[in-house]
């Protein structure tokens, strides 16, 4: 993300102030001159684009919203566009309701059907329109790399609500602040079970926790794997990645487990999808000896990975986390729009 400026100043003033921001931070004319200067200081698009620093000033800032310090008016004259080209419960509304906590306003596209995608507009142009509309656009898109285009034709703030098999910042940022209420991130053991192939949400965690020292665990089933170039791009990183064929070889070891569906919206057909649905389910049974700690997180929806039993275990922190997009999206838009 590179914003220097900002980096690990922390948030230890009133979050409405802004007081430790540079004038280009302060207000939306400002930012004009950090877009052309570097793209990524202004809009989120990928866990790539952020330092550690950047990560945790965030985080820090989702805290101070989360424990109610921030006025209900501080995005009264904003207003936010919501483009989900592709079905969504949890960012969708968690966006709205971010917005509406401080006091801003959206508009949305809610089914592309109703929308002149279907007459066959381009991405770049419903940008451009939206561009004129909104002071920002959170975009939910199934093509990878949709958010990185929008963001070359926006003249606001363009947020990546999830762009196909690609990124999915925004659910990183609340996965790790979920994972900080409960144990600093650094060092710790992570298990990403499912569907490593297709899934954002797991592509973009595990970019993040290499900047956090953590050990990566990757359990998928066969065709499912973490991507070979995604795998080379952490271990350059430095962090040390482990691979596992079951999820029992590592379960008692790890502090987080963080489950996910298999993304049957990406397959090229059904029968691919059958060959592997239904390969793994966490159950009651198979917690037996793992550590008191352990967080079992998800970003949900879930689809049978997951018992419900489960729930009723201490391990179960998947609600909480998704709990959590509220204030990580209220510090996201805050930081995005004022
Ligand atoms: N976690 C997540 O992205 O959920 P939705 O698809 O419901 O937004």
């Amino acid at each position: 993300m590179g914003k220097k400026s900002i980096s690990g100043c922390g948030v230890n003033h009133y979050p409405g102030e802004k007081k430790d921001l540079p004038a280009s931070k302060r207000g939306y004319s400002g930012t004009r001159e950090i877009l052309e200067g570097n793209h990524t200081m202004y809009h989120i698009i990928s866990i790539r684009d952020f330092e550690r620093r950047d990560l945790d000033y965030l985080l820090d800032l989702a805290q101070e919203f989360d424990t109610g310090n921030y006025r209900p008016r501080m995005l009264e004259d904003k207003l936010v566009a919501l483009l989900f080209v592709e079905p969504s419960t949890r960012t969708r509304m968690s966006f709205a309701a971010a917005m509406a906590r401080l006091g801003g306003r959206w508009i949305s596209v809610d089914s592309v059907e109703a929308s002149s995608i279907v007459k066959g507009e381009t991405l770049a142009d419903t940008i451009r329109v939206l561009s004129g509309y909104a002071d920002a656009i959170v975009l939910r898109h199934p093509k990878e790399g949709a958010a990185r285009l929008a963001s070359e034709f926006a003249t606001v703030p363009v947020i990546n609500a999830g762009d196909g098999a690609g990124q999915h910042p925004s659910q990183t940022l609340l996965d790790l602040y979920t994972i900080r209420q409960s144990m600093p991130v650094d060092g710790i053991n992570v298990g990403l079970l499912g569907d490593l192939r297709y899934g954002r949400t797991a592509h973009s965690l595990a970019l993040a926790l290499s900047l956090y020292g953590t050990t990566l665990h990757t359990i998928a089933p066969g065709g499912l794997e973490m991507p070979a170039n995604i795998t080379l791009e952490l271990r350059e990183r430095g962090m040390k990645v482990i691979e596992h064929e079951d999820v029992q070889e590592v379960l008692r070891d790890l502090d987080v487990l963080y489950v996910t569906r298999i993304q049957r919206e990406r397959f090229p057909d059904s029968a691919s999808y059958y060959n592997v649905a239904s390969s793994y389910r966490i159950t009651p049974d198979l917690l037996a000896g793992v550590k008191d700690h352990l967080m079992i997180l998800h970003p949900l929806p879930r689809a049978g990975e997951i018992d419900p039993a489960v729930d009723r275990t201490p391990y179960a922190r998947y609600f909480e986390q998704a709990r959590n997009g509220v204030p990580v999206r209220m510090a996201l838009l805050d930081e995005v729009m004022r």
